[in-house]
Parts: structure tokens; C-alpha cells; sequence
């Protein structure tokens, strides 16, 4: 079986990335590759890459050559490509934050403009496979969820799922590599004002990616609790190419097992998850090129009640093309380790 691949915004980080891991993949072909600003040129001549693609613009992207079209462009860009590919019947897969939240207003709010088709948003399935996997093998429409929130979510889904909170309020300390910005040049991801330094931003409950991760989190919560999942989350810019570590503080009950044994139960049989033994830490270093969330648990001393979770991933691949590929593969019934490993 072969899977026609559409690629909006090839150029970007993100595009390119899939690009590579495609080019791995038994059962895909690219049927385009879109370029707006350099409609006419090849990849390899807009970034340093080896692929020779022909870019296209989105006028002259032959939509019906492709089973499935990936938009790797920026929100508010995203949304009208994403709704022309699936009027041309096409399946999507958005790397873009645009059918991510549920609510047109929280999107409003958070994105500074009204959403462009909130008619859609009921149909976007959230694409976490380790969630969603049913729901995702029959979308038409995919929301591949972010980098730092794939980072947190998969860091709490087992003790989320097993009621374990004690405290709705739950703290995140994540550090970025700069690739995470995107591409596009601006003075904050300038080569000097990174290297060499480690800079937080948007802290507190100032970044985009925050409701989304509360409303997952509360989403897969067990029953009606009283009160909803809050996050603190602290985000910093890490003067590296590529990678995120999550670092989760909170409080919680006492359990039947202890943390790691949920941890190795609920993951058991993910292919991309991998859990560290005790007495280890997860580094950027062990998930960096692949496409693994890679997590270690870790019991405060003293502290019965608290844990500290370490979950890391690179960010351009179970953080974004990875995990879109993972999600094509189960969209299309194929082996969901395909071209990832
Ligand atoms: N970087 C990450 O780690 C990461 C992780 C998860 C999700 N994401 C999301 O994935 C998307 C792509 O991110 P990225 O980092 O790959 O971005 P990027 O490096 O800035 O690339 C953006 C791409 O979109 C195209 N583009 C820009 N403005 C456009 C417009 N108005 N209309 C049509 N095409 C346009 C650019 O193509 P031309 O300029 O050649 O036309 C380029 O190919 C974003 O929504 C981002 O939030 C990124």
C-alpha cells in the first residue's frame, strides 16, 4: 500500500523534517511539497537540505494526487489550507494549533482573532495515539498537538487517568531548543541573544500552549472533580537546536503502586514510550532525532506526597512530524512504527 503525501509549508522546520522521515517510510510518497515564497524553486534550494522536491504554491498543489495533506504552516495560515484539502475530500493532518481547542472563543482569545471555520473543531480529533488511537484511525481531520504539550500530557497521563491528584495545581518547567520558534528570523531567536544564555518567557499562564494542555488534562480526568486542573507553566528558551524537557512538580494520593510500576503498566505497550528504570534521569539526549517520549519518575524524599516527573522529546519529531507520521500511520492502518524507528 501506498499513502499520497501532500505537504503544506514545506519549508519550514517542521515540513522538512517530515520531508526527511518520509523519505524513510515503505509506504509513502510525496505527492507535493508547497512553498508560497519560493513557488517554483526546489527544497534544496531554499534550505540546506538534500532533498531536490519541486515546491509548488498553494493555487497549483494537486490536491487530488494526495490521500492525506500535512499543513505544516503557521495558525491562522493553516486553517484555510486545511479546510480546501478537506472540501477536496482529502484527509488532513494540521501541525498548526488552529483545530486544536475545542472552543472557538478560547481560540479567539489566545489567538487574538475569530476562528475562521469553528464549524470544524467538533470534527478535529486531538492526535496523542497514546490517547486517541480509535478516534484518530477514522478522522478526516487531525490536530497534531503541540511540542511542550505533548511533553506534559504524556509526563501526567498515568497518574491523570488514576485519579492520583491530590492537588489540582500542577507546575511545569520546560526548556526549548530554538527550533521550536520556527524558522522565520526574529531578535528574541537571534544567535546571540540565545547562545549562551537560558531565558524564560511567557511564565505564569501567558503561553498559547497552556489552555491546550488544561484541557486535555481535565479531559482525560476520571469523574467530575470539583475543581479543574490549573497549570503554572514556566517555558524557557535553551540555546540548542532541537528538544524539549518538561520537569512536572505535584502533589498527590497515596497509591496502590508506587509511581514507576503505573508508569510502566500504563506505557507497557506504546511503542514510543519508554520509561526509564529508577535512579535514572531523562535527558534532551535520550529522545533527541527520534520520535520516543522519554520519562523518569521521581518520589521527593520526605515527601511522600510529592513527585517529580521528567518527560523528554524532540520537539520536530514526537513534538511534531514524528507524531504526525505516527498518527498517518494509524489513519491508514499501517504498522504505527513505520519510518519512526
Ligand atoms: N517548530 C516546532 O518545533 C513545532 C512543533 C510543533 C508544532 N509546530 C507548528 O507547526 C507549524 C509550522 O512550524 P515550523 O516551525 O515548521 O514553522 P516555520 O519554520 O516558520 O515554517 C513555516 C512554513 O509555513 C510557510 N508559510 C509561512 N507563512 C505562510 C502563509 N501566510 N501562507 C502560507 N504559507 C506560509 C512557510 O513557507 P514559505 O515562506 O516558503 O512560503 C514555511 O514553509 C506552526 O503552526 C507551528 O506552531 C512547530
Amino acid at each position: 500500500m501506498i499513502v499520497n503525501v501532500g505537504i503544506f509549508g514545506a519549508t519550514g522546520y517542521t515540513g522538512v523534517e517530515l520531508v526527511k522521515l518520509l523519505g524513510r517510510h515503505s509506504h509513502a510518497r510525496i505527492a507535493f511539497a508547497h512553498s508560497e515564497s519560493h513557488a517554483g524553486a526546489r527544497l534544496s534550494e531554499v534550505l540546506a537540505c538534500p532533498f531536490d522536491i519541486p515546491l509548488v504554491s498553494a493555487d497549483d498543489a494537486p490536491l487530488h494526487k494526495a490521500d492525506v495533506v500535512f499543513s505544516c504552516l503557521p495558525h491562522g495560515a493553516s486553517a484555510a489550507l486545511c479546510k480546501r484539502a478537506l472540501d477536496a475530500g482529502r484527509r488532513v493532518i494540521d501541525l498548526s494549533a488552529d483545530f486544536r481547542l475545542r472552543d472557538a472563543a478560547t481560540y479567539a482569545h489566545w489567538y487574538g482573532h475569530p476562528h475562521p471555520y469553528p464549524d470544524l473543531l467538533p470534527l478535529a480529533v486531538y492526535g496523542l495515539p497514546e490517547v486517541h488511537r480509535r478516534e484518530i484511525a477514522q478522522a478526516q481531520l487531525v490536530a497534531n498537538p503541540g511540542c511542550y504539550p505533548t511533553s506534559i500530557i504524556l509526563g501526567l497521563l498515568p497518574l491523570i487517568e488514576a485519579g492520583a491528584l491530590a492537588d489540582p495545581l500542577v507546575i511545569a518547567d520546560s526548556k526549548s531548543g530554538v527550533s521550536g520558534a520556527g524558522r522565520k528570523p526574529s531578535l528574541t531567536t537571534h544567535f546571540v541573544e540565545v547562545n549562551e544564555s537560558l531565558a524564560p518567557y511567557s511564565i505564569g499562564r501567558a503561553h498559547r500552549h497552556l489552555p491546550e494542555i488544561e484541557q486535555m488534562l481535565n479531559a482525560l480526568r476520571p469523574g467530575v472533580p470539583p475543581e479543574p486542573i490549573r497549570l503554572i507553566f514556566s517555558p524557557h528558551l535553551l540555546p540548542i537546536s532541537r528538544g524539549i524537557l518538561s520537569m512536572i512538580y505535584l502533589r498527590i494520593n497515596a497509591l496502590r503502586e508506587d509511581v514507576l510500576t503505573l508508569f510502566n503498566r500504563r506505557y507497557a505497550d506504546e511503542p514510543f514510550v519508554r520509561i526509564l528504570p529508577a535512579g535514572q534521569i531523562a535527558t534532551i539526549a535520550h529522545a533527541a532525532h527520534t520520535n520516543y517520549a522519554v520519562i523518569s519518575v521521581h518520589p521527593v524524599a520526605e515527601l511522600p506526597d510529592r513527585v517529580q516527573i521528567v518527560c523528554c522529546i524532540d520537539n520536530l519529531v514526537k513534538g511534531a512530524s514524528g507524531q504526525a507520521i505516527q498518527n498517518m500511520n494509524v489513519m491508514f492502518g499501517l504498522d504505527e512504527t513505520e519510518g519512526l524507528r
